[in-house]
């Protein structure tokens, strides 16, 4: 093992390179006008592997292209499958980044980019660590399988059919996810639960055109009026979500649970500080953790209508719309919502307005076992790679591909976050720990050789 060692001392400044020149790469999958960078992101990450000498290729979809790769059989060990993405979310408001989101640099320890930490570092610590197997043990210990896509920030539509297609070629003991986060600076987790998501577009139109508000106003209905009363009609004041239905198939949190979480060490009064909010709020009943780990819940997540410049304009805007999203928890079935949410709305939608709902994508949350032997190895592993055990902890992002390798591959995630929740994902001056960049490498070579021995 002191070879791997040597390997990790020699080679950071070339691993963080790597990962700087995938950084650079604009790969925004959910604007079609990044489908060139997508491309170069894919044949990037191909790249690392036919470098080390796997068979690798890309795949074709009707969307984004996926990148698969197999290291050379070790007959008799288990068989690994790493996923990832190499997509990322669209970097705007881009004016409030202090560096361009695609020119990765360094501040503090961090690197700071679009996709660093979510997923192309962590992504990238499980190839680094196999490529130190290959560079000092001639390969990896296991058989390693690598699943990367591009459509992940969007509802990984097309991988979905892609597993259930390829259930041999993808067949494995476990599959190994670093997509998510630490508890807290110092203090790394295994994550054993995720929340699922429904994601919709509401466009509401009204009259031919945009009125004058004194001509028309008070005879017309204003369509940017009734989509704030259908919003305003989801969740009551005591953040329960108001679609009939929403609740039946929640299953309730143990008491040992929320024992559990409640002996996290969680300081509100510092989570409060760093996002500069005056209290946390949400469900009744529940405490913070409990509540974005473990409940469902309804955001916007965009809205439009009417005059949004300079002055004061008096109109009555012929078009309004918003999207918006549901975390679910495991157990929800996401098209038996979408059927309910659709019958809620059609009860909302006032007389004179036409209303369209568009269903975007959708994933039920997880739960994955922790008395697993591979839960085990990848606790030992973490404390090999950051000097310090894990907390079992559950998160509320969701990673929709889950559930489907669960029913698919028949077989269970081991989701190993090296982020940090202040990590900015999804907002502007996104970052990732260059310390936590190299201990997820160190962490992942570990996992390999602790799998190797169950
Ligand atoms: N890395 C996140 C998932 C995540 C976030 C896990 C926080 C644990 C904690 C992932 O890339 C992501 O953002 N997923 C999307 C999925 C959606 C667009 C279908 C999400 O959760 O919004
Ligand atoms: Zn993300």
């Amino acid at each position: 093992m002191s070879d791997l060692e040597t390997w990790f001392e020699k080679n950071r400044t070339q691993c963080e390179a790597d990962l700087f020149e995938l950084l650079r790469i604009k790969s925004v999958s959910a604007d079609s006008q990044f489908r060139p960078e997508i491309r170069r992101a894919a044949n990037w990450v191909l790249g690392q592997f036919t470098r080390l000498g796997f068979a690798a290729e890309l795949i074709e979809t009707a969307g984004h292209p996926l990148v698969f790769a197999q290291s050379p059989a070790v007959p008799g060990a288990p068989t690994a499958l790493v996923y990832g993405h190499y997509d990322v979310q669209p970097p705007d408001p881009l004016g409030e980044w202090i560096s361009p989101p695609f020119e990765p640099t360094v501040r503090d320890g961090n690197v700071y980019a679009r996709g660093a930490t979510d997923d192309k570092g962590q992504m990238l610590t499980h190839v680094k660590a196999t490529q130190a197997w290959v560079e000092t043990q001639g390969g990896p210990p296991i058989n390693l399988k690598f699943l990367i896509e591009g459509e992940e920030e969007v509802g990984s539509e097309h991988l979905t059919g892609y597993v259930a297609e390829h259930r041999e070629k993808l067949a494995c003991d476990c599959v190994v996810i670093s997509d998510s986060s630490q508890f807290a600076p110092g203090q790394p987790a295994i994550t054993y639960g995720l929340r699922g998501i429904m994601y919709f577009e509401l466009r509401l139109t009204g009259p031919r055109q945009d009125l004058h508000s004194g001509t028309f106003g008070g005879g017309v209905t204003n369509p940017a009026n009734a989509l704030s009363r259908i919003l305003a009609a989801l969740v009551d004041d005591r953040g329960r979500i108001r679609v009939p239905g929403f609740y039946d198939d929640v299953v309730p949190l143990t008491e040992q649970e929320r024992a559990g979480f409640a002996k996290l060490d969680f300081d509100e009064a510092a989570f409060c500080r760093g996002l500069d909010v005056s209290e946390t709020t949400g469900e009744v009943g529940f405490t913070n953790l409990e509540r974005r780990w473990a409940r469902p819940t309804c955001d916007i997540n965009g809205l439009w209508s009417g005059y949004q410049g300079e002055g004061a304009k008096t109109v009555l805007p012929a078009r309004a719309g918003a999207k918006f999203s549901f975390r679910l928890v495991p157990n929800q079935d996401p098209k038996k919502i979408a059927v309910a949410l659709r019958k809620y709305l059609d009860s909302l939608c006032p007389l004179g307005i036409k209303m369209e709902l568009i269903d975007m994508h959708g994933a039920g949350g997880v739960l994955v076992p922790l008395d697993s032997p591979y839960i085990a190895a990848a606790t030992r592993a973490i404390e090999r790679g950051f000097g310090n055990a894990p907390v079992y902890i559950r998160e509320g992002g969701s990673i929709p591909i889950v559930t489907t390798f669960r029913e698919q591959l028949k077989c269970d995630t081991l989701l190993l976050g090296w982020g940090l929740n202040d990590d900015n994902t999804h907002s502007p001056n996104e970052k990732f720990c260059l310390a936590d960049f190299h201990r997820g490498i160190r962490a992942s070579a570990y996992l390999w050789d602790e799998l190797a021995r169950i």
